[in-house]
């Protein structure tokens, strides 16, 4: 691999999750339309991964881009504080419509933001608060093995430190709980146990439902999330559902938390949510959490205010690709974009080194017998694809608007790149890397 070498355009620019003295140059990208990246070498790449899953319209959809001209020519931007605007209400409306609601609690009220890390930061502070307006102190959490809630303090606490993302701040780190995803009697027992003992420390439980992303694009079943539901409810702590990779159709619903029919008391979004044209993020939450908010008294506020929250710019790309999921088959296309992964990619689990083939909704994952990654995304490129596998798996999350011809190239380029990389298998140096 090509060290990166520094052109006049790039000295000053330093790359996420890259070690800027031996990574190959970032390509440069000087356009972005439906499912292809192009060039400035002129070559075309599909976008198999949707920019970090949030281009799940495709590029640039026009529907977007009107909606977007069309908000910036009267307000692109104005704080939040004191002052309210048509987008972020549209949006709040069509959010609270579209979550799921129990018996026990509905969502109620949306509070924005510009990233998904701090979207977790909010929701963790608002679990915390919570319970202090209620009189009690809790301040710790529970999280999952495998889970990965983000890069900023708060959320990194809460990822499984084995993801390989925060090596370096373990000692930063604020210490919560950590417990296997309950898939079985055996876990479900040994989450209930713990929930038991340290349940009145406990503000809130955070998972990211159906799929856990980052930490390996790793499934678990509605039984299992649904459990974790019953559990909350039995120990007293609050749920948090991290939908910002699942929300939006990705796996199959409209979130996650459909498919279980579970009601989080908090529910954090991002990525998909403006269709990946623009930052924005939510967090949702129920009327029984919101309740503990509103009181005559000021120390009840929640004390938190990102300056550039609920852009008019973001509200009104959300708004438009909330209108698209409304009109355009999205979610049938995605149960296509299932079956066909699943049919296409299948053949890759005879392949020496590959130990599990699996799809849910628009994810589409080979997992290989040890990490890999880094190491074979050349090879996508070079056949006009941008995938990026990492860790021990080769996934692809492509746009909802991907043509089956278009999907073809990206699970043969899996199918091909994987039995060239199986034939060579000399065991390859184990390394981590991220997506
Ligand atoms: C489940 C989940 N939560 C939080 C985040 C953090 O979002 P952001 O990168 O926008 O800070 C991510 C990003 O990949 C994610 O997948």
């Amino acid at each position: 691999m090509t060290p990166a070498a520094d052109t006049p355009d790039t000295r000053f620019l330093w790359w996420p999750y890259t070690q800027m003295a031996t990574s190959p140059k970032p390509l440069p990208v000087v356009a972005a339309q439906g499912v292809y990246l192009h060039l400035a070498d002129g070559r075309r790449l599909i976008d198999g991964i949707s920019s970090w899953w949030t281009a799940c319209h495709g590029h640039n959809h026009p529907a977007i881009r009107a909606a977007l001209e069309r908000q910036l020519k009267t307000l692109p931007h104005v704080m939040f504080a004191g002052l309210t605007h048509a987008p972020a209400e549209e949006l709040a409306c069509r959010l609270v419509a579209s979550l799921p609601a129990d018996a026990k609690r509905k969502p109620a009220r949306v509070f924005f933001a510009e990233s998904g890390s701090v979207a977790v930061e909010i929701a963790l502070k608002i679990a915390v608060q919570y319970w202090r307006n209620r009189g009690q102190t809790r301040t710790r959490f529970l999280a999952f093995r495998d889970g990965y809630h983000g890069d900023t303090l708060g959320a990194m606490s809460v990822t499984d430190l084995a993801s390989g993302f925060h090596g370096a701040f373990a000692d930063y780190r604020v210490p919560h709980f950590f417990a296997e995803l309950p898939r079985d009697e055996a876990r479900r027992a040994a989450l209930a146990h713990l929930l038991e003992r340290h349940g009145e420390e406990i503000a809130a439980v955070i998972v990211e439902p159906r799929v856990q992303g980052a930490g390996g694009m790793r499934f678990h079943d509605a039984a299992t999330l649904h459990a974790i539901r019953t559990l909350c409810d039995e120990h007293g702590v609050l749920m948090i559902a991290d939908e910002i990779m699942t929300g939006f159709g990705r796996t199959g619903t409209l979130y996650a938390c459909d498919s279980a029919g579970v009601a989080a008391d908090l529910v954090c979004l991002s990525k998909a949510l403006t269709g990946g044209m623009l930052p924005l993020a939510a967090v949702v939450a129920s009327d029984t959490v919101y309740e503990a908010f509103h009181s005559s008294r000021m120390e009840h506020a929640f004390m938190h205010g990102p300056t550039f929250m609920a852009n008019p710019l973001a509200c009104a790309a959300a708004n438009a690709s909330l209108e698209l999921f409304a009109r355009e088959p999205r979610l049938a296309q995605v149960a296509a974009i299932e079956a066909q992964m699943r049919r296409e990619l299948e053949p890759c689990r005879a392949l020496p080194g590959v130990i599990d083939v699996r799809a849910m909704g628009a994810i589409g994952v080979v997992q290989l017998s040890h990490p890999v990654a880094a190491s074979l995304r050349p090879a996508f490129i070079a056949r006009g694809l941008w995938v990026r596998p990492f860790g021990d798996i080769v996934y692809l999350a492509p746009p909802f608007v991907i043509e089956a011809p278009e999907l073809s190239r990206l699970t043969a380029g899996v199918c091909e790149v994987l039995s060239e990389w199986s034939q060579r298998e000399a065991a390859l140096p184990c390394e981590v890397s991220t997506p």
